[in-house]
């Protein structure tokens, strides 16, 4: 701690439970002053400085939405921490919603509390360095390798590295190919967690068990073929960020124990007997609407409300055509970086206007590959959109054999009918498991077997 210990103001009308804190607060390295509620806490912001404050929601007269007002009108980068009873948990979110650091929910360990004001406070300092950096550049045309100078994407950067610095989940919501993957890593590289690890998991690739002692680990001998103990990617992604792609598969035990992760910081490996605690932002994204999924039980409200408390919504990119060429230009430099000495390639102004005039259901991804195709496809100098002929542009998963014809084997035959369905969905195996009724996980696994 630095020589200045901060100053804590703890606000709760029950006093007993106010100067509890505060006595825990001094002795853990603190100047904590006690407000017996919310009048109290005013007169205290007005008469001197805090560096953090801990308030009860629930108060008489002044509630603790009001003191949270008044701190972030004083001073909008001072933490401010809400504590809640257990049932109230809405309103706690809606303080998340307004402004404040964190909640924590009655009965919380001191202790708790401590490592929650130590994590705001430093989150502090560097929220304050981002804002004096975003003064700098008044419009930006990206963020952390994303793209885009959209009113959209500007709303999302400016979003994004308020995010950065804080350690809440995040639900990273939008269509396939919208950046959902970038921008998970632009928050974990633009922020505190930078140098520690970034690790990914698709929820959807793995079946049940395989991906319950992936995520948390498993002791050794904990199953047959287990010889060895695993970490598990909660443990190597400690202090650092935890991307659960296609949240909206994760079968509903491994989301009650996702759960109990949250909310206790600490996870329990398979088969073993100990937990132990760590410290991993999760980021969560899907294609999918979770809601509905949440209607239809396929997935636990709590859990949902646990990681919508910051949901980022990305825009399709027929929304923000006016990102086009800029994102198209990005891919040609990119192409020409990768393809050192060959001879330029351009796209000219009326495959350009081409591109932006399209609806592209698959968004960047599609957009992505598409130019690629171009480029790699040019004869001359230019791009030319004639190479984009529908067999060109999308090499046709090869026929079905007709029933009653040719005998194939039926792993084969199998590939070729999961390849065409495939390319019914765009390419969305999740989609493709839908119809076919199987797990995606057998798509995944059949596509990396090369089945
Ligand atoms: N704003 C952007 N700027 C630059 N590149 C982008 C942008 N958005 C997406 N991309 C690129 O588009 C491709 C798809 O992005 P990404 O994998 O993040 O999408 P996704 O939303 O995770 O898709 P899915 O739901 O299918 O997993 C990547 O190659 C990524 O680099
Ligand atoms: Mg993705």
């Amino acid at each position: 701690m630095t020589a200045k210990k901060p100053r804590v103001l703890v606000v709760d009308d029950d006093s007993e439970m106010a100067e509890m804190i505060a006595d825990h607060l001094g002795a853990s390295g603190y100047v904590a002053e006690c407000a017996a509620g919310g009048n109290a806490a005013l007169a205290a912001l007005r008469r001197r400085s805090f560096d953090a404050v801990i308030t009860d929601l629930r108060m008489d007269e002044v509630d603790g939405f009001d003191v949270l007002r008044a701190s972030l009108e004083d001073d909008p980068a001072r933490p401010v921490l809400i504590m809640t009873a257990y049932g109230t948990i809405d309103s706690a979110i809606d303080a998340l919603r307004r402004g404040a650091a964190h909640y924590l929910t009655k009965p919380f360990k001191l202790g708790e509390a401590c490592l929650f004001l130590e994590r705001s406070l430093a989150d502090r300092g560097l929220r304050t360095e981002n804002e004096q950096l975003r003064r700098l550049v008044d419009e930006r045309f990206g963020f952390q390798g994303l793209i885009g100078k959209s009113a959209s994407m500007q709303q999302l950067y400016d979003l994004l590295s308020r995010v950065a610095a804080a350690s809440a989940p995040v639900l990273l919501l939008g269509e396939s190919g919208t950046g959902k993957e970038l921008v998970a890593r632009a928050i974990h590289f633009g922020g505190p967690r930078a140098k520690a690890p970034f690790v990914a998991v698709n929820c959807a690739a793995l079946p049940e068990q395989l991906l319950e002692s992936e995520l948390f680990g498993h002791a050794r001998g904990a199953f047959t073929g287990a010889t060895e103990a695993k970490k598990g990617l909660f443990v190597e992604a400690n202090e650092g960020t935890l991307l659960l792609d296609e949240i909206g598969e994760l079968p509903l035990p491994l989301q009650a124990k996702l759960l109990r992760a949250l909310e206790s910081s600490a996870i329990r490996p398979v088969g073993g007997a100990a937990e132990r605690s760590v410290d991993v932002r999760i980021v969560a994204a899907t294609n999918r609407d979770l809601a509905a999924a949440v209607q239809e039980k396929r997935f636990r409200e709590d859990l949902y409300y646990r990681l919508h408390v910051i949901p980022i919504h990305l825009p399709p990119l027929r929304d923000r055509r006016e990102d086009i060429p800029l994102l198209v230009e990005h891919f040609v430099r990119r192409y020409a970086e990768r393809h050192r000495g060959a001879p330029p390639r351009q796209i000219g102004a009326d495959v350009m206007k081409w591109l932006i005039d399209q609806p592209w259901p698959g968004n960047v991804r599609e957009l992505e590959n598409t130019v690629e195709r171009l480029l790699l496809l040019a004869r001359g100098t230019n791009a030319d959109l004639r190479d984009l002929s529908p067999v060109a542009a999308e090499p046709a998963p090869e026929a079905l054999p007709p029933l009653g014809g040719e005998i194939v084997p039926l792993r084969v035959m199998q590939r070729r009918y999961v390849e065409w369905v495939l390319s019914q969905t765009g390419g969305n195996k999740v989609r493709a498991a839908q119809l076919l009724g199987i797990d995606a996980s057998t798509i995944y696994r059949m596509l990396a077997r090369g089945e």
